[in-house]
């Protein structure tokens, strides 16, 4: 039977021995629940490292089969208003947890999202349901936070997933799935992922639907980017002056791979510190990019925007 599930989701870990990387936190949160206690938390870090699975997976732990009915699942970053919110929280609030506990759990996804008085707001709502409630604060950055929130939270900050995690996850689902993975292809995958474990998901469920043989090559088609080489090749032919043919090649690898303008400067970027060049032109690389990155943003004809880039890499070549 065809399987239509999101493999992100099929492969949500469930428990904390699931969970990859992240080893120092996973084992403080697990102590927490295994007193079936929990403080009000702050998880902070960037996209798909684990931050609402690892909380999901301590309301399992917590709750066991009763877990839904425990937690409060809010998005801050809906334009919902921090009103409904706190209706939302009152109403959760209000009921006692089902089965024996003291405490049920209220996860407030994309906190940071919210403005400094809404956090002033949710902050007396914490006080509020201090004694029913803990609060699971969930950000990509834990300095959007205000501080009276921080203090009442132990903040944990993780990290974008390291390449051994990446790999591991990466082989499990391959494995699962009867996929052939070789060695390039997981290379391939972390470089792409940016430690981003939703991405691995994604990505190879959008090649499995073309081949069970995942290669670096379908990686890189999957996710219409340019091999890093051929970025580098593009680079290095203009720090040596050798702009036409610098041109000639981005154009035909911009063309290969259907890349939009941003994407081409998102990878040049990257490979900006695998050139062999010294640390003060590398800055100066990196700050010719965002200039770029910053006028095709605003409008300006992305080509144009990619020759001056590539005008800046031979004059920075020459000195
Ligand atoms: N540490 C991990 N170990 C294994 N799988 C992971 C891990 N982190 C994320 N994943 C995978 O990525 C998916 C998304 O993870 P999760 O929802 O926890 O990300 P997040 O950190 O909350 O990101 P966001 O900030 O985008 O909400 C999960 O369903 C799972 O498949
Ligand atoms: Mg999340």
């Amino acid at each position: 039977m065809e399987d239509f599930s999101l493999w992100v989701e099929k492969y949500r870990p469930k428990t904390f021995d699931e969970i990859k990387g992240q080893e120092k936190i996973v084992e403080r949160v697990k102590a927490m629940v295994k007193k079936k206690n929990l403080n009000n938390l702050l998880l902070a870090g960037p996209a798909g490292c684990g931050k609402t699975t690892l909380i999901l997976v301590a309301a399992r732990e917590l709750y066991g089969d009763a877990w839904r009915n425990n937690i409060l699942e809010t998005n801050a970053s809906m334009e919902r208003g921090i009103n409904v919110i706190r209706q939302d929280i009152k109403n959760f609030a209000r009921t006692r947890a089902v089965g024996d506990f003291p405490f049920k759990i209220c996860i407030l996804d994309e906190a940071d999202a919210l403005t400094k008085e809404a956090q002033q707001a949710l902050r007396r709502t914490m006080e509020t349901y201090s004694q029913t409630c803990r609060f699971c604060l969930i950000a990509n950055f834990s300095s959007k936070i205000i501080e009276p929130i921080q203090s009442r939270c132990i903040v944990f900050r993780f990290k974008p997933l390291d390449k051994k995690a990446i790999t591991e996850l990466a082989k499990y689902i391959a494995k699962n799935e009867n996929l052939k993975i070789d060695n390039a292809a997981l290379d391939a995958l972390y470089r792409i992922s940016d430690g981003d474990a939703r991405k691995v998901g994604n990505v190879l469920q959008s090649c499995a639907a073309i081949s069970n043989k995942i290669t670096e090559d379908l990686i890189y088609e999957v996710v219409s980017a340019a091999k890093p080489e051929e970025i580098n090749e593009v680079l290095k032919l203009a720090l040596k002056g050798n702009f036409v043919l610098a041109r000639k090649k981005m154009l035909d690898t911009m063309l290969n791979h259907g890349l939009s303008g941003i994407d081409v400067i998102k990878q040049i970027q990257k490979e900006v510190w695998n050139l062999k060049i010294s640390d003060e032109k590398k800055v100066l690389l990196i700050e010719k990019c965002g200039e770029a990155e910053f006028r095709m943003v605003e409008g300006s004809d992305e080509f144009i925007q990619l020759e001056a880039l590539l005008a800046s890499f031979v004059k920075i070549g020459l000195t």
